[in-house]
């Protein structure tokens, strides 16, 4: 009876909501979206756009506590740089800073806030001494992403070039990084993306996207001795036959843990009368393990990146080369909707494999 006057009462007012979204496009735009919903229609629009992510805008990080989104350009000549903006309650970006950073096959740290005069407070250079089995995408190292683990006790870059996860324990007191021993992953794996799990019996899985290999392995990871970790490779799925027709094979992209489900990007599988792939798989809790559920259309070719958002309902996927944030529903089961909820264009069109199109989407919180 309660429940019932309830909802009768949410539905006389027209509940509505809004939650807002951060995406960048290769043309050095950076947008700020806003999802609105009204009963049980979402709209999805551009509230404001601004520059200042130098020429190749590449990857968004949102930091909610400090309403600070960073972004990294990784432009392919002159200086690369990395590059704060000011978000306020409504997601409006603002004083836009950019920081130099030494470029290609390093990590490096800064101190915050950035300033136009910021220099690394650490730099780390990698080599290796000749090319991997890929020769055209493992010429060099090439670390794609830094990834804290659950504790945030230590930080990994899965690097792409080198077949390795490079590990550092974090020493919270200075935000310094101590090198641990990088791990090795098969050659030709070529890892991209990763992200971890604290199971409910203490176990710690790590779920890495193999891009070149077009697979998920599936890590234990151990401490021994309290130091620094270990990965015990669990399994290897592939469950997106490479497409030979599509241009340039079908690759893995991302991966994120929600709950005990693990959702990926698949790009150039094009299973969907041409579009391509957003998976879902179910996470064992005792092992981590994971079995492939479900495959939906990303409604656009090469999704590049995903979010999930905070609540768990709704996952932004950004598709590079049609250039569209496309927003599916997550059911309580973790299913994911057939049909987007809400689904937005921005800016030009990519062309397959190249610098262009939608880099990174991000939800504001
Ligand atoms: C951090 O490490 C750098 C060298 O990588 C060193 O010069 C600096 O003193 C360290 N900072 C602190 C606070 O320990
Ligand atoms: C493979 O990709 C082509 C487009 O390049 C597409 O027409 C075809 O349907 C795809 N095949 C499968 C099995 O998804
Ligand atoms: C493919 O994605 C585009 C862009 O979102 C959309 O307009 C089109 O309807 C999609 N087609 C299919 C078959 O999913």
């Amino acid at each position: 009876m309660l429940s019932y006057s309830l909802l009768a009462a949410i539905s006389l007012v027209g509940f509505s909501s809004a939650e807002t979204l951060f995406a960048s496009h290769y043309s050095g735009q950076i947008y700020t979206l806003d999802l609105a919903k009204s009963g049980s229609a979402y709209s999805l629009s551009v509230a404001s756009k601004i520059t200042g992510c130098g020429a190749l805008p590449a990857w968004l990080t949102y930091d909610a506590a400090g309403s600070m989104l960073y972004c990294s350009d990784e432009t392919f000549s002159g200086g690369a740089s990395i590059s704060s903006f000011k978000a306020d309650s409504k997601g409006v970006l603002s004083n836009a800073i950019k920081a130099s950073t030494p470029q290609t096959s390093k990590v490096t740290t800064f101190k915050l806030p950035l300033t136009a005069s910021s220099k690394p407070q650490q730099e780390f250079t990698f080599t290796m001494s000749g090319p991997g089995p890929n020769a055209g995408r493992q010429d060099a190292p090439h670390p794609h992403e830094v990834v804290l683990g659950p504790n945030g006790d230590f930080l990994f870059a899965p690097d792409l070039g080198a077949d390795l996860i490079r590990v550092w324990q974090v020493v919270k007191s200075t935000g310094n990084l101590t090198a641990c021993p990088a791990i090795k992953v098969p050659a030709g794996n070529g890892p991209r993306h990763a992200a971890f799990k604290k199971m409910s019996n203490g176990r710690m899985v790590v779920y890495v996207a193999n891009e070149l290999a077009n697979n998920i392995a599936v890590f234990r990871v151990t401490y021994p001795n309290g130091g620094c970790p270990a990965f015990q490779l669990l399994e290897d799925i592939t469950p997106f036959a490479n497409n030979a027709t599509a241009p340039y094979g079908t690759k893995v992209a991302e991966v994120h843990v929600l709950a005990d489900h693990l959702y990926s990007t698949v790009r150039n599988d094009k299973s969907f009368s041409g579009n391509d792939t957003v998976a879902a798989f179910s996470i064992d809790g005792v092992t981590g393990e994971v079995d492939f559920v479900e495959a939906q259309s990303s409604w656009g070719t090469y999704p590049r990146t995903f979010a999930i958002n905070a609540a768990g309902t709704l996952l932004a996927v950004g598709d590079q080369t049609t250039a569209n944030v496309a927003i599916l529903s997550i059911g309580s089961d973790g299913a994911l909707s057939e049909e987007p909820v809400a689904n937005i264009r921005l800016g030009s069109a990519g062309h397959a494999e190249s610098e262009d199109g939608l880099s990174s989407v991000v939800w504001a919180e």
